[in-house]
């Protein structure tokens, strides 16, 4: 909803602005008085320094003032107000000094230097309200819509954006003595949306103990909590109602908790002779605790009245109640967890120092030699690590218990344990894991299905980064004097000692003098999927990670770039920067590359280095005889496999013409190609002829239908041959539940212990080449899913010419064995096929 109204205000801002006319400049000052003559905007604290941030889409850096010229020169004058500067350019994007205005809505328009023809570069910036930010925050940048470069637009959310405010006692108390208390409500920088018709006229503003937040679209006179805006085809028609004052506290109606704005406009209604008002009613629903939003109910020509379901309108003892079922809502989504199926007892063993403790989820221990109610029993002394309850909570990272009131531990406090319950890999193991204990807290987590709301599917679409995805041991990269653990597409994996904010996909963690980890803190979570940004990187954001320390409004967050790496391994994270919040890595890998090289293996088969794919080319010649292809009154005669008795050593032949030998194999994975090259046959005019054969998947055709010629020319010719051994072997699909268990069983050994011993090193080693094997396995599996396939097709054309070049091309032609022929091949990945394959791969 907040991003919808954005929208809408930010399209009518944007209106707006192109019906201005630039006065005259005259001295500036940064302050501008609303347009009621109430309040008085005072933007000069947010322009003690340059403010710089990063424009994506013109991979540059804006810097920025909003009230004097910026402290240095740009593009060598001293009048610029904001500047771009990208790879060494600088462009005024703004003199100053700008156009400050206030429509309700506080905006700067800063005019800059010629952009195209006849427009100049313009910047506008919206200063919006927002309370409770805190005095430096910084404006955001909206992505630039791709017709108009010449204009920027920053929304700015600040407190010198706010007309004074008015608040209402939001607590109550009921006549059995229960405490109410709606502030977590009330909005400080949005105001909850309510559209009233369906057209978008008439929509309602409304704010909860509080007046709306006064700006563009709700920008009713006076303190409202209740503001309607009534939009007419004439943009200068629109009227702003107010609905009702806040002056009165939260109270109890028929059971139910009301409140009441009244004495807003005088309504025109006769017979009653009032002033408009409006009524919310508060509804107790338990599931509804983040995010609730109000519900238009009814009206008459004088009152709006609105009902609010939400777990503040709920009882203590309601809460709990309900809290004992185990379960919980993502109120984002509305997905129920429910961990009930896991409610039985347990026994753990702390791996650090031995002590064993006995669980039970959402309810007592039974048969345990602990205090009554306990929940974790410490089985060493037989002490409460925490009593049982099944509140199970929810956070973003999935959802938990917290057994509290423990034995007696530091400073008066009681032992508690967390018990988080983390989306596992799909054969996770299913067990919980001690990951740290301190003398008044044990941390748990349990990875399992059941606390999987979505997969997030790393291997659909443009991108498949499934081969990446770890599922015993994390990546780590370090930078900034910390280590970073990775992991793709899902939580990281417990480490021990290691306390990751649960289901965090990137784990910032420094450690101790003592070598412990501390300080762990989440840069985000697996909950986006992956971004294909051209044809070789691909991009994958993790978000929503432990608030900013630099900036407690904004949370931390991270992104990987993955870039082509031919001739490279899977590879591996680096840290890149940190800047603004967010962390950027790189990581280059041969996963993200449409074309993989391969390998000629003596006497005749291919092998892709990477993938370890082989394909044994003899399987084509049932006979060995030489295949022969009539085109163009030329007869042609190929022999993979014939090596130096054919034709002087050429694969190709035609008349006494050898067409070369073989100097590059490419396992093309998105059109199922096997692309054979050969160069430097016999001599053609001073040149040598060259050729090349596309081994095409088709499963349709048995073993084979024969080459053809697909091109010819003066000194070349290239060919295909639909046949089934270039396709996925079957025996893949078959084995993968096979495949899987190697990654499962597979346990991260304590880094301590490897270094004492060496046995350790060699079962990790040998652990790890089983784990290197299944994962090639897999990655192969993946490469060769055909959706992936039919999606990426064009990401072919960039790296083989396209079809419709009339003669084949060579690119970067190198005198080394890796020279890349450019030839497209025609589209093997038939859609009809792509479903029966779907099927065998499950997805
Ligand atoms: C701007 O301010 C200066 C000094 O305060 C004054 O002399 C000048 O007339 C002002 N110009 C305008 C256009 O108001
Ligand atoms: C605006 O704020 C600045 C800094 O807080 C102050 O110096 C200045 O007097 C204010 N201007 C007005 C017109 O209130
Ligand atoms: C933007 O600024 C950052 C930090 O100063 C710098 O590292 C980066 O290279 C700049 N980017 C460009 C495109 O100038
Ligand atoms: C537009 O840019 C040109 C060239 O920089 C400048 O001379 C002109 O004054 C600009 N127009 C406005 C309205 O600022
Ligand atoms: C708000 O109302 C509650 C009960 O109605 C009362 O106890 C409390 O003192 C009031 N708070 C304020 C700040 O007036
Ligand atoms: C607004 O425009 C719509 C369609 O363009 C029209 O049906 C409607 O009558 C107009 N309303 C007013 C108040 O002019
Ligand atoms: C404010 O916005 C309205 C609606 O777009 C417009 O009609 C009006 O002229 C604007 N007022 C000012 C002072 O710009
Ligand atoms: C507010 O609305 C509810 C129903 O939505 C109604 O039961 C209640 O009586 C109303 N309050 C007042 C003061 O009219
Ligand atoms: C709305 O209020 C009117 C007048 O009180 C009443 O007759 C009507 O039934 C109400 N409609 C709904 C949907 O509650
Ligand atoms: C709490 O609320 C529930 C349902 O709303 C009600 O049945 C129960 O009596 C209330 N309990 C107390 C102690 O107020
Ligand atoms: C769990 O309960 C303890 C003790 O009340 C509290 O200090 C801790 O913050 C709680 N943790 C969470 C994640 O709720
Ligand atoms: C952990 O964070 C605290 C508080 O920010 C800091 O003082 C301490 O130095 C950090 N510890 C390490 C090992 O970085």
């Amino acid at each position: 909803m907040p991003q919808c109204r954005l929208y809408v205000s930010l399209s009518i801002l944007i209106a707006i602005l192109t019906q201005l006319v630039f006065s005259q400049k005259q001295n500036f000052t940064c302050h501008v008085t609303d347009s009621e003559h109430l309040h008085k905007h005072n933007f000069t604290e947010l322009s003690s320094s340059d403010i710089t941030i990063y424009d994506e889409s013109a991979d540059g850096n804006i810097t920025l003032r909003l009230c004097s010229p910026l402290s240095q020169t740009c593009a060598g004058s001293s009048d610029y107000s904001i500047c771009l500067r990208k790879h060494g350019t600088e462009i005024g994007l703004g003199k100053f000094p700008p156009l400050l205005q206030n429509n309700h809505t506080s905006m700067f328009t800063f005019t800059g230097d010629l952009c195209s023809n006849s427009k100049n570069y313009t910047v506008l910036i919206i200063m919006k309200c927002q309370e409770n930010a805190i005095d430096t925050t910084i404006p955001q940048l909206i992505p630039k819509a791709k017709y108009d470069h010449c204009s920027t637009y920053f929304i700015w959310y600040t407190k010198w954006a706010c007309n004074k405010p008015k608040n209402s006692n939001c607590t109550v108390v009921d006549e059995r003595n229960n405490l109410y208390d709606l502030s977590p409500l009330t909005a400080y920088k949005n105001n909850y949306v309510v559209y009233i018709d369906d057209k978008g006229n008439l929509v309602m503003n409304i704010n909860v103990c509080h007046s709306v937040i006064h700006e563009y679209g709700s920008a009713c006179y006076g303190t409202a909590g209740a503001c309607l805006a009534v939009y007419s085809n004439d943009s200068s028609n629109h009227e702003y109602i107010n609905y009702g004052e806040v002056n009165q506290a939260l109270t109890i109606n028929n059971g139910n908790l009301e409140i009441l704005y009244t004495h807003g406009h005088l309504c025109n209604d006769e017979t009653e002779h009032s002033y408009l008002w409006t009524n919310i009613t508060f509804i107790c629903d338990p599931e509804a605790t983040e995010y609730t939003q109000p519900m238009y109910k009814n009206n008459t020509s004088c009152n709006y009245e609105f009902v609010w379901k939400t777990s503040l309108a709920c009882n203590k003892t309601y809460l709990n109640e309900y809290a004992k079922k185990c379960k919980v809502t993502n109120p984002r989504t509305k997905y129920i967890y429910n961990m009930k199926a896991l409610s039985f007892g347990y026994v753990m063993t702390n791996t650090s120092d031995g002590t064993q403790y006995q669980l039970q989820i959402c309810g007592p221990l039974r048969n345990s030699k602990c205090p009554q109610g306990t929940g974790v029993c410490n089985t060493k002394d037989f002490v409460s690590a925490g009593m049982a309850n099944a509140n199970l909570m929810w956070r973003h990272g999935g959802p938990y218990l917290n057994y509290t009131n423990g034995v007696k531990c530091q400073n008066g406090r009681n032992h508690y344990t967390i018990i988080s319950f983390i989306c596992g890999p799909e054969e996770s193991t299913g067990l919980p894991i001690i990951v740290k204990n301190d003398s008044c807290s044990l941390i748990i987590y349990w990875y399992t299905n059941r606390a999987c709301e979505k997969r997030l599917r790393c291997g659909e679409k443009e991108t498949n980064l499934l081969p990446l995805v770890r599922t015993s041991k994390n990546y780590v990269a370090k930078g900034m004097g910390t280590e970073f653990h990775i992991n793709i597409c899902l939580g990281v994996i417990p480490t021990p000692g290691l306390a990751c904010p649960p289901g965090s996909a990137v784990c910032q963690a420094a450690r101790t003098s003592e070598g412990q980890y501390t300080n762990e803190t989440s840069l985000g979570y697996p909950d986006e999927t992956t971004i294909l940004l051209d044809k070789q990187n691909v991009i994958l954001n993790y978000s929503q990670g432990s608030p900013c320390p630099e900036n407690p409004l904004k949370n931390l967050s991270s992104s990987f770039k993955f870039s082509c790496n031919y001739y490279g391994d899977h590879g591996s994270p680096e840290f890149e920067n940190y800047s603004n919040c967010h962390f950027s890595f790189t990581w280059k890998t041969n996963i993200v590359c449409a074309t993989l090289v391969g390998v000629w293996v003596p006497p005749c088969t291919v092998k892709d280095t990477t993938h370890a794919n082989k394909v044994d080319l003899s399987l084509l010649y049932p006979k060995p005889v030489p295949r022969i292809v009539t085109g163009t009154g030329k007869n042609y005669s190929i022999n993979i496999c014939g090596g130096k008795e054919h034709c002087n050593g050429s694969a190709i032949c035609q008349g006494t013409n050898g067409y070369g030998t073989i100097t590059s194999v490419m396992f093309d994975y998105n059109s199922k190609a096997i692309k054979l090259v050969y160069r430097n046959g016999s001599t053609c005019s001073g040149d040598s002829y060259t050729s090349e054969l596309s081994l095409i998947c088709n499963d349709s055709v048995g073993i084979d239908s024969g080459p053809k010629l697909i091109l010819h020319g003066y000194c070349m010719a290239s060919f295909e041959w639909h046949t089934k051994i270039a396709c996925p072997e079957k025996v893949m699909l078959d084995s993968r539940t096979s495949t899987y268990p190697v990654y499962t069983t597979e346990t991260t050994p304590a880094r301590e212990s490897l270094q004492k011993n060496d046995a350790a090193v060699q079962t990790w080693a040998i652990v790890s080449a089983l784990l290197l094997v299944a994962v090639v396995l897999i990655a192969w599996f993946c490469m060769r899913n055909p959706r992936s396939c039919s999606d990426l097709r064009y990401r072919i054309n960039a790296i083989t010419a396209s079809r419709n070049h009339s003669t084949v091309q060579y690119s970067r032609v190198n005198t080394t064995e890796e020279a890349h022929l450019l030839l497209d091949t025609s589209d093997p990945c038939g859609d009809g096929e792509i479903d029966s394959d779907d099927e065998l791969l499950g997805v």
